[in-house]
Parts: structure tokens; C-alpha cells; sequence
């Protein structure tokens, strides 16, 4: 029987290439956002943060394929501008979004991949998860939220025969910034440096694949973390650039 994997946010960008490519390599792919997927062997029109129909639809999917192999917890946006001028409601929307519907995901889904004693669990998150600017505050704290989420997870759970990977992309080219938020924002860097949606959804593979704990993409922004975290110095000078171009 083929391996069942659940792709949120796959509609647009990102999640749309990871169904495809999912879909190529032999998963039946159930895909779901708000407005209908158009890839999927299963296509749910589903809000993430509507917790009483993602429990139903988890069921439903449980009860019909005995099982999820496969999560991909990818839905998210995000709300551009300073902290000081952005809507409260879209944040808390965001953070619904964002962090809390990856945990609910995984919450449902966990015991049946752990009662099989195999499954993958792969989370999109993003660089913002450790370099915040002053123009995506909550977007950063929700993504910061759900690396160190994966993190416990894949600490608690990999142990077990579930494989857990989060995945760290920079600027990628998708509907990210077309939030109305973003007709705010200055300096265009997704322009510049941003990759394919593609090559996200081929970290993606990986790490359904590996369970490596972070894969970033591009894999030269693995030094972020490290920069940050090991350099206090070398913080305060970003944090003092960022303030001043950001
Ligand atoms: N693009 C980047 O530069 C970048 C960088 C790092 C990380 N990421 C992360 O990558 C993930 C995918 O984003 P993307 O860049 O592919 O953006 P995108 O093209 O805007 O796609 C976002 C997807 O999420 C879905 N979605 C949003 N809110 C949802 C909700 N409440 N319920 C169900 N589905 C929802 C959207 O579908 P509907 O609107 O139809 O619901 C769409 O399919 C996000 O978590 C984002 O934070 C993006």
C-alpha cells in the first residue's frame, strides 16, 4: 500500500511543488488549504485553524487509510510591517496559523504513527526563526515557536521511529508577499535571493526521508543559527544593522 502523506497550505507555492513532487514519487498525497488544492489524489478545502473540522478530517483520513505516513505542516503567512502599526487580529491569526495548527496536526496523527512505529513528521518554518527583523515581529515569534516545537519533538519522538525535520528556507518565490501587509515593504530581497518553490519541496522530501533535525534553503543559511547563537558580538552588530536598514 502506498504511503498516505497530509500537505496543509497546498494550494500555492511551497505546499503545491511538495504535493507534486510527493505525488511523483509514489504518495497518495491528501492536500488541503482554504481554497480547493489542485494537486492531491485527496483535495480538502479546509481552514488549519478551524480545530473542530481538522480533528474530523483527521478521522476521517485515519479511519480511511488506517493511518498517516507522512505529515508536511507547511500552511502559513505572514503579516509585513512594524510591530507598532500591525493589526492585532491578523497576528493572532498568523500565530493560529503559523504555530498552532502544526501542533494540533501533529498531535492527531502522532499516535497512529507511533503505534505503526514509523512516520515523518516535516515542518516549514523559516530563517525568521532566528533572524528576526523589525518588520516581522509575530511572524518571526511564531516561526521561532514552531522550530522550537520541532525541535522537542524530533528530540522526543525520533527515538521512536518517527522520522522529524524542520525545514529553514530564506526568500522563496511564491505568494508570500502578495498579503496586503507586504505593499509596505522597502527593500525587495525576495527578488535578489529568493529560490523556487521546488527546491523547498525537495527539502522537504529530504527530510520525510532523513529526519535531519534542520535543513536549511539555501544550505549556506545553516550558519544563521550559528552566527547568532555563537557570537554574541556578531548579534549585537546584526541586531544593530537591522534596526538601521530593516
Ligand atoms: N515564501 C517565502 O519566502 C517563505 C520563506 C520561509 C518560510 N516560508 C513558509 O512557507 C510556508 C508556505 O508559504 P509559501 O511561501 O508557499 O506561501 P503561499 O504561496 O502564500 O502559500 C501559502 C499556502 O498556505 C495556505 N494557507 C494559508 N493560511 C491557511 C489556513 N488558515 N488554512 C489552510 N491553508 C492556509 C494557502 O492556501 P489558501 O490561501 O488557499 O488557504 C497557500 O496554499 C509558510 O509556512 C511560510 O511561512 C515561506
Amino acid at each position: 500500500m502506498m504511503a498516505v502523506a497530509i500537505v496543509t497550505g497546498a494550494s500555492k507555492g511551497i505546499g503545491k511543488a511538495t504535493s507534486s513532487l510527493l505525488k511523483e514519487h509514489g504518495y497518495t498525497v491528501v492536500s488541503i488549504s482554504r481554497t480547493m488544492p489542485e494537486v492531491g489524489d485527496m483535495r480538502i478545502s479546509l481552514d488549519v485553524t478551524d480545530k473542530g473540522s481538522v480533528v474530523k478530517v483527521v478521522e476521517e483520513l485515519v479511519n480511511k487509510f488506517g493511518g498517516v505516513d507522512v505529515l508536511v505542516n507547511n500552511a502559513g503567512f505572514g503579516v509585513y510591517g512594524k510591530f507598532t502599526d500591525t493589526s492585532l487580529d491578523e497576528e493572532e491569526y498568523m500565530i493560529k496559523t503559523n504555530l498552532v495548527a502544526p501542533i494540533v496536526f501533529t498531535k492527531l496523527v502522532l499516535p497512529h504513527m507511533l503505534k505503526k512505529g514509523s512516520g515523518s513528521i516535516v515542518n516549514v518554518v523559516s530563517e525568521a526563526a532566528y533572524v528576526s527583523t523589525t518588520t516581522l515581529a509575530v511572524y518571526s515569534a511564531s516561526k521561532a515557536g514552531l522550530a522550537s516545537f520541532t525541535n522537542s519533538l524530533w528530540a522526543t519522538v525520533s527515538k521512536m521511529g518517527i522520522k522529524v525535520s524542520g525545514i529553514y528556507p530564506g526568500p522563496v518565490k511564491t505568494n508570500f508577499t502578495s498579503h496586503p501587509s507586504f505593499a509596505g515593504m522597502k527593500t525587495n530581497i525576495f527578488d535578489k535571493y529568493a529560490v523556487e518553490a521546488e527546491d523547498v519541496a525537495r527539502a522537504v522530501l529530504k527530510g520525510i526521508r532523513t529526519g535531519k533535525r534542520e535543513i536549511y534553503v539555501p544550505s549556506r543559511l545553516k550558519v544563521d543559527p550559528y552566527f547568532l547563537k555563537l557570537s554574541s558580538i556578531m548579534q549585537e552588530i546584526t541586531y544593530r544593522l537591522i534596526r538601521r536598514y530593516f
